[in-house]
């Protein structure tokens, strides 16, 4: 059985936050909001514990976790050395959504790295996570508390829906506020690169750092070996029902979607959209279940529904899911358009001629995603 614990999610009380943290104290599975989505904690240094983790989400071994502490003093006993870029990244964006990646420290178990001899830890914001951390008084292991290739869980819901009987508690803090998972950058290069886009965006961390390089996605890896940054790999994230996007000119692209809408609903088959506000006008009178993501004018709130909306869709039991692409790329948009096509089955390019090949930095042509998922 899986415990659900309610907390305020602004002052969660002591003795709930005890007893999750000694229920984390003794090897169990706790899952627990944290700014970007919800976490499922395990005490990092136990590493039967670990194996039941990597177990009860379905996650390869080859996967690394994210170590969470409490605050930035806590690091140094997991990592070799503080490379110089930690301190000054860690006085602007911690507590907060950013994953540092470092030269791990031999008591860092190799169940958490996936073998690799580094570690990737954050700080996170949310007063539930940082009461959690303070109470266990551990480095806790904490990947996205999904089974594994599902869209992470942005409300508890979401992760009993995945999870229930296979952990043993979740501490419910209401709907998380970011949406997407911390950025990943690597600092054991130079200079450091981003592996995986979040809501610290390249430009924030330029603000602290002079040069990041952005990590060229993992398309595959080696069986069995670990992998530089598997939540890189390209099928990720994904609702049930495949998801096409259709990018290119945005009227073009409406029509198109519309066109594939009435299509498909006319074979019979059940058609969600992920759609943001601009484009309900379009979608009226066209028999489909619709995810509103919220206004292309607001990046946070379509960071924050985009998890919740394909869940929505599969929830709906839809056949199949269609997407226009967004069109914008800086900041927190970086992270969300990552997260999409990740989600997606194939990229769909309208408006070129067939057999004339992508443009750089395009995706390829449908089908497009590769084969590899993990
Ligand atoms: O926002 C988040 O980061 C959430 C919350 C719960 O903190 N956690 C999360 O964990 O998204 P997970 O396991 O779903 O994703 C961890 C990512 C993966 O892409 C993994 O490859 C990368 O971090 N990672 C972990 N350790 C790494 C390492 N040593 N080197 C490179 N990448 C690493
Ligand atoms: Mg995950």
């Amino acid at each position: 059985m899986t415990e659900v614990v309610r907390v305020d999610p602004a002052r969660p009380n002591q003795d709930d936050i005890s007893r999750a943290a000694e229920c984390l104290r003794r090897g169990g599975l706790v899952a627990f909001p944290t700014e970007t989505v919800y976490g499922l904690g395990v005490h990092a240094l136990d590493r039967a514990a670990v194996q039941r983790l990597f177990s009860a989400k379905g996650r390869p071994a080859n996967d690394p976790l994210i170590v969470h502490v409490s605050a930035f003093d806590q690091v140094a006993p997991l990592v070799v050395a503080l490379p110089d870029h930690a301190a000054p990244l860690a006085a602007r964006f911690w507590p907060g959504p950013l994953t540092l990646v470092m030269r791990r420290a031999p008591s860092v178990p190799l169940e958490v790295t996936a073998g690799l001899d580094t570690v990737a830890v954050r700080v996170p914001a949310h007063p539930v996570a940082h009461a959690l951390l303070l109470a266990a008084s551990l480095p806790v292991a904490a990947p996205s508390a999904n089974l594994f290739s599902r869209p992470s869980p942005t409300r508890a819901a979401h992760v009993l829906d995945d999870l229930n009987g296979l952990i043993d508690m979740v501490v419910d803090g209401g709907p998380t506020q970011v949406g997407v998972e911390s950025t990943v950058l690597d600092l054991t290069v130079d200079p450091p690169a981003v592996l995986r886009p979040g809501a610290i965006s390249v430009e924030m961390l330029l603000t602290v750092v002079p040069d990041v390089r952005i990590g060229a996605v993992q398309t595959a890896a080696g069986r069995g070996e670990p992998m530089t940054s598997p939540g890189l790999l390209s099928k990720h994230y994904a609702p049930r029902a495949p998801m096409t996007i259709y990018q290119g000119e945005p009227a073009a692209v409406r029509q198109a979607l519309i066109a594939e809408a009435r299509e498909a609903v006319a074979a019979g088959r059940r058609v969600g959209v992920l759609a943001t506000t601009e484009d309900a006008p379009m979608l009226s009178g066209v028999p489909v279940v619709i995810a509103d993501l919220g206004s292309e004018q607001d990046v946070e709130i379509v960071a924050a529904r985009l998890y919740a909306a394909l869940r929505d869709l599969d929830a709906a039991q839809v056949d199949v899911i269609l997407a226009r692409d967004l069109s914008r790329d800086d900041g927190l948009w970086r992270a969300v358009r990552d997260r999409i096509h990740r989600a997606a089955a194939r990229v769909t390019v309208i408006g070129r001629a067939p057999g004339t090949r992508p443009q750089r930095g395009e995706p390829a042509s449908s089908p497009a995603r590769n084969a590899s998922e993990g």
